[in-house]
């Protein structure tokens, strides 16, 4: 696996695990590329909402029906004009089922490599088979054989708080199913698939995304870390940095424990982040977690995942 020196800083450990995949995205895309040198600027972003907007009259009377019945779609737009983030979209057990029937009978992929095949429940056998170690176990084929999933990713309701918060109509950019596993895995390696120091994600010039736990949460089962408000609070040299990635020192330093927002929560817990607050998914230390992510964006890039 990674032969990263444990010694560097954090942020420059994320970029090495990452730089291989933004030159690829760079090369096949040089929108993605400017909007990833653009987007860091919260007055570019501002000035995008400008751009990108379209009028809300426009999207209304989406077609199907919500899944989702008790949620208050502009509540949630508030919050995340102000916090970035909202707990709270709780998925129906039905629906937890129809995911949990789609996993039960599917394999995932061990560290996102099509030669690690195996059902989730024989993650132990299929380590020793395959002699590796696995940090997550990815389905990626869940929008192609999950009808719940597609459902999901087309629900009205989720589809309106995305309006309202992007200010333009939404456009999918992409669905994640994935298993994070409880593993002693060094933290190198699992920069390579998690997400495990604080950071932003460059994904659009306005973007929103949706979680959900499929499995039960806890502070040892891998919670996601969000910095409440620090999409709209950033130091300039958050933004004037190439790297997004900073220390848990920094953060803290800058916006205190009290924006530190753990969410922990049963299975069918959803929560919408804006990804441009600085987040981090701490790594699972005794249970698997299970995880859905559903993305949106104003404009799509022919990027690979
Ligand atoms: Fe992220």
């Amino acid at each position: 696996m990674s032969n990263l020196n444990p010694n560097m800083p954090n942020y420059l450990k994320r970029f090495e695990a990452k730089w291989k995949r933004y030159y690829e995205w760079a090369r096949e895309d040089y929108r993605w590329l400017l909007m990833f040198f653009l987007s860091r600027f919260k007055f570019i972003r501002n000035l995008s909402a400008y751009f990108f907007y379209q009028p809300h009259e426009s999207l209304k009377n989406l077609p199907g029906i919500s899944c989702l019945d008790s949620i208050e779609e502009d509540k949630i737009v508030d919050f995340l004009n102000k916090d970035g983030l909202y707990v709270g979209i709780n998925l129906p057990s039905k629906l937890v089922k129809q995911i949990y029937n789609y996993v039960d009978t599917s394999n995932c992929y061990g560290n996102k490599e099509f030669k690690f095949s195996f059902p989730y429940m024989e993650k132990e056998i299929a380590e020793k088979k395959y002699d590796q170690t696995f940090i997550i176990g990815d389905y990626p084929h869940v929008v192609r054989d999950c009808p719940a999933v597609r459902q999901l990713q087309k629900d009205p309701k989720l589809l309106e708080i995305a309006t309202k918060y992007l200010n333009a109509k939404p456009v999918h950019l992409s669905t994640k199913l994935w298993w994070s596993y409880a593993t002693e895995a060094p933290m190198s390696d699992r920069l390579n698939f998690a997400q495990v120091f604080f950071h932003y994600d460059l994904i659009d010039y306005r973007c929103v995304q949706f979680f959900f736990y499929l499995t039960d949460v806890e502070l040892s089962s891998g919670p996601h870390v969000c910095v409440l408000g620090s999409h709209q609070n950033k130091k300039l040299t958050h933004q004037l940095s190439f790297f997004t990635g900073r220390s848990d020192r920094d953060i803290i330093d800058y916006y205190s424990t009290d924006n530190l927002k753990f969410v922990c929560g049963k299975a069918g817990l959803g929560f919408v982040e804006d990804p441009y607050c600085f987040h981090k998914g701490i790594p699972p230390s005794q249970k698997n977690r299970l995880m859905l992510k559903i993305v949106f964006g104003v404009q799509s890039y022919q990027i690979g995942s």
